[in-house]
């Protein structure tokens, strides 16, 4: 939520502007409310920010080109504190002279209000209503004071800035310039994501690394409560104290190429037409030869694991339906207790955890507030907790006690896909080596699991090459008003997030219901022509619940409802009922998730281009919401 970039080339190379512009344009999924530069050359800071998309900033700059400079820090918004105008806008600037600073922010500053009344009282006028523009308030203050007390160079704004985040309370990534400056960048990070770039000759900063990934891919990941000085030759850091700390080195293990759309439409076709390489790769070098499981990132000891005795899945959004589908995955081959919670709400009632719970966080970015705090809480609680993300060296595994990485490669429209089928097969690892590690998955199971796990990605392939009639629904339903999706056992989980694709994707009332629910109350909103997608389980499924299911989508056609009927091939039971059925391969009814949610992706993306509307970044969202 919100990107932020930071760069420093050589003197006079002068390429700032468009290295920062460029990175703004890759970090764009994090909120798309305004964007704004701030270059800091030889005649002191110059800015240029604009209300709406980066597109709306690009012209600014036509319109009004900036003298060219290396130094130069960007922002693109996710509104917070303040609408999404030209003013609210960051940079903020503040001071003057040689101590006039620029300042971008992600995050909160949760005591801006005493802050701000604090400088009001001193007579400062603020022009914004932002917690931002406090902040570089606060720190062109420590500015004048600092270099007052003789410090100068990049040193006098990382004092100052250390300073200013003593002050600060809540969450927040700053990056500053300083008009006297030209040569350096700072950072601080506390709770929220900030990076390190390190190239040749020029160092960068970005919320993630797909800032800088088309000029280097050595990186340094930063510590809770960091400042970071940035210059042509590198970094230095230390924490909000002035302690020297090193940072945490690594190397980004995907190209430019990864993060660009390659002659898709949107990032998000290409990303769903990834699914089965995000599914095969998160499940590459985790079996042996005799198919048994290797899970070397999870450092828990086996003792710890053996004597858990329940599991919390915390996560939000698409993420929170992969949790739902873990837990009948586990609670079938570990036969533990699995609860499955909202993040946010975790953390915010009294959850019984002690150290035999394992507290799974499951979460794309790796940078959800929501989740890294309900982390952080369940730490304090005593409980063991794993992580499985997508996202490397970002906050959530860093601060975990374990990590199990998803590898969907970098996801980048909004709405998530690939992730959430890579979510969904690291779960399963998860349970299946739990399962083998208390006895109650036995070698031949897990066996058994981990080939039909590597049967999947195919599959995935040939629910993908067979969509073209889902599609065709997709643009003849474009002006739906409302659909209603029904699923139960996994199905259910692949129910709500088609409702969430739908209502994220085209902005259409959607909603998911447990199929067995319906007859308690939702039934009442099936009238003549309501379209309803149904998840049905496959025939062979347990305990006679296609049958169930079966029935209810009898129900609601006698009800006159428009049945869209997702079964496997061959069910043949379902066709009287159903006025389309789209078709998925046969698989194991556990892992039928990866297959079934497909046709609901590509449904809400087809709908939604239908309509018209940015696929890739829809109205009011951010891919990675780093505030609570
Ligand atoms: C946002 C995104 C969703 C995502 C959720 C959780 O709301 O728009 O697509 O599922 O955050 O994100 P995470 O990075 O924790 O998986």
């Amino acid at each position: 939520m919100c990107g932020i970039v930071g760069y420093v080339g050589a003197p006079g190379s002068g390429g700032a502007l468009d290295v920062v512009v460029d990175g703004l344009a890759r970090l764009e999924y994090r909120g798309y409310d305004s964007a704004g530069v701030a270059l800091a050359g030889p005649g002191g800071l110059a800015t240029r920010k604009k209300a709406g998309k980066l597109a709306n900033l690009r012209a600014l700059l036509e319109a009004a080109p900036l003298e060219p400079a290396s130094t130069g820090i960007g922002h693109t918004r996710w509104a917070t504190h303040g609408g999404p105008t030209d003013a609210n806008a960051h940079p903020h600037l503040a001071g003057s002279g040689d101590d006039e600073v620029a300042v971008i922010h992600n995050g909160i500053i949760e005591n801006f209000a005493a802050l701000r009344a604090e400088l009001e009282a001193k007579g400062v006028e603020l022009a914004s209503e932002t917690d931002t523009e406090v902040a570089a308030h606060v720190l062109a203050g420590h500015v004048a004071a600092v270099r007052g007390e003789g410090l100068d160079g990049g040193e006098a704004l990382a004092e100052a800035l250390r300073r200013t985040c003593r002050r600060l309370e809540g969450a927040f990534t700053l990056l500053a310039v300083r008009s006297g400056d030209p040569s350096t960048v700072v950072g601080a990070r506390r709770s929220s994501p900030l990076v390190v770039g390190l190239g040749e000759g020029e160092t960068f900063l970005g919320s993630d690394v797909a800032a800088f990934i088309g000029r280097t891919r050595d990186a340094l990941a930063l510590g809770q409560d960091e400042v970071v000085t940035i210059t042509a030759e590198g970094a230095t850091i230390t924490t909000f104290d002035g302690e020297p700390v090193e940072g945490s080195p690594f190397h980004v293990d995907w190209d430019v190429e990864a993060a660009e759309k390659g002659g898709y439409s949107s990032f998000m076709a290409k990303e769903i037409d990834e699914q089965p390489r995000a599914v095969a790769d998160t499940l590459l070098g985790r079996s042996d030869a005799e198919g048994r499981l290797v899970l070397d990132e999870v450092r828990i000891s086996t003792e710890e694991l053996a004597a858990v005795d329940k599991v919390v899945v915390i996560s939000c959004g698409t993420s929170s339906y992969a949790g739902q589908v873990a837990k009948y995955a586990v609670e079938h081959w570990c036969r533990i207790p699995v609860e499955v919670e909202y993040a946010h709400e975790f953390r915010y009632r009294d959850p019984v955890v002690d150290e035999r719970t394992l507290v799974v966080s499951i979460s794309q970015s790796g940078e959800t507030m929501d989740t890294l705090m309900a982390v952080r809480h369940a730490r304090e609680l005593g409980a063991r907790t794993v992580s499985i993300c997508n996202t490397n060296g970002s906050t959530i595994p860093r601060e975990s006690d374990a990590v199990l990485y998803t590898h969907a490669g970098p996801e980048i429209a909004v709405a998530s896909t690939k992730a959430f089928l890579a979510q969904i097969t690291a779960c399963y690892l998860l349970g299946l080596y739990l399962g083998a590690l208390r006895g109650t998955a036995s070698p031949e199971l897990v066996k058994e699991v981990l080939e039909d796990l590597h049967a999947m990605p195919a599959k995935v392939q040939e629910v993908l090459d067979g969509l073209e009639r889902v599609r065709e629904i997709a643009r003849f339903m474009a002006d739906s008003r409302s659909v209603l999706f029904l699923g139960r056992h996994v199905g259910y989980p692949v129910a709500l997030e088609g409702a969430l694709k739908l209502k994220e994707l085209a902005y259409i009332h959607a909603e998911g219901f447990a199929a067995g629910e319906l007859k308690h109350g939702p039934i009442a909103l099936i009238d003549a022509g309501q379209p309803v997608f149904v998840v049905v389980p496959p025939p062979s499924s347990p305990h006679g619940l296609h049958g169930k299911v079966v029935s209810n989508i009898q129900e609601i056609r006698a009800r006159g409802a428009r049945t869209l009927v997702i079964a496997e091939e061959g069910d043949e039971g379902v066709v009287p009922f159903a006025e389309e059925v789209i078709r998925v391969p046969a698989c194991p009814p556990l892992l039928m998730p990866l297959l079934t949610v497909v046709p609901l992706q590509v449904f809400a993306a087809e709908l939604a281009a239908a309509k018209g509307l940015d696929v890739d970044q829809p109205r009011n969202l951010a891919k990675s919401v780093t505030v609570e």
